[in-house]
């Protein structure tokens, strides 16, 4: 059997809840109109990849697990845009660019105030953009070269963003005229075993309130 492929990249665009990711998206996908659109939490909404309220946040809580079955066999055709502000659980062998949208503090509590979010709630996004919390992540998940931070404070900025993501699938596609493979090369499935037998001592504390989905349905405004 060949192995399987895909001849169109796949895009994470991420970043702090607020910072501009579906908007992009959905800019990038008047220019990519071939490209297929998943808002993860309108997906694992969809899809009742759910595992529970965390009544404190006001969210859902995903089951990564399940949301991976459910995305993954859709990613190997490539030409998909993804959108999250969660990005370390995607298989980096099936992700081709992860775009980290970045914003000034005092633009993004203003867009975040207009949401009428709790003030908990706002803080708590205000700190991790403040300290760089999702970029970190996509570094730690990712190869450095395929992780790129775009400034997203204005329009203008976000226009130049989706051009230069666009001029990058033109550029992806002339460098691998063959796609790309699906499956895992050597390099990546020592690194997943590395990550797997590190991971089981912090899942157990249920540290990890990155993984849980925005209750967003303010972000509902921009589609
Ligand atoms: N670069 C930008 N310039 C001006 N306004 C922007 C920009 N990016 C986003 N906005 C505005 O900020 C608000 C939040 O944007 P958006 O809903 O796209 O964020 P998001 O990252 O998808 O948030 P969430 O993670 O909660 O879904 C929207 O009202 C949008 O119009
Ligand atoms: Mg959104």
């Amino acid at each position: 059997m060949g192995e399987s492929r895909r001849l169109n990249p796949n895009i994470l665009v991420t970043g702090t809840p607020g910072t501009g990711k579906s908007t992009t998206c959905e800019l990038l996908l008047r220019n990519l109109p071939d490209y297929t659109y998943y808002n993860i939490s309108d997906f694992a909404a969809k899809n009742k990849c759910y595992d529970g309220y965390d009544e404190a946040r006001k969210s859902h809580i995903v089951d990564e697990d399940k949301l991976l079955d459910e995305l993954e066999p859709l990613l190997h055709s490539g030409g998909n845009i993804i959108d999250w502000h969660v990005n370390d659980v995607f298989p980096e062998r099936l992700i081709d660019l992860v775009a980290v949208l970045r914003c000034d503090s005092s633009v993004l509590f203003d867009r975040l105030n207009k949401r009428e979010y709790h003030s908990s709630k706002i803080d708590e996004n205000m700190d991790a953009e403040i300290m760089g919390v999702v970029l970190q992540d996509a570094l730690d998940s990712y190869e450095e070269q395929i992780v790129v931070e775009l400034q997203s404070d204005d329009t203008e900025q976000m226009a130049a963003n989706v051009d230069r993501v666009v001029t990058w699938t033109t550029m992806w596609k002339e460098q691998h005229p063959e796609g790309v493979t699906n499956e895992l090369s050597a390099h990546q499935a020592k690194k997943e075993r590395n990550d797997e037998s590190e991971e089981g001592d912090f899942e157990e504390q249920g540290s990890d309130a990155s993984s849980e989905s925005e209750s967003d349905s303010e972000s509902e405004g921009s589609k």
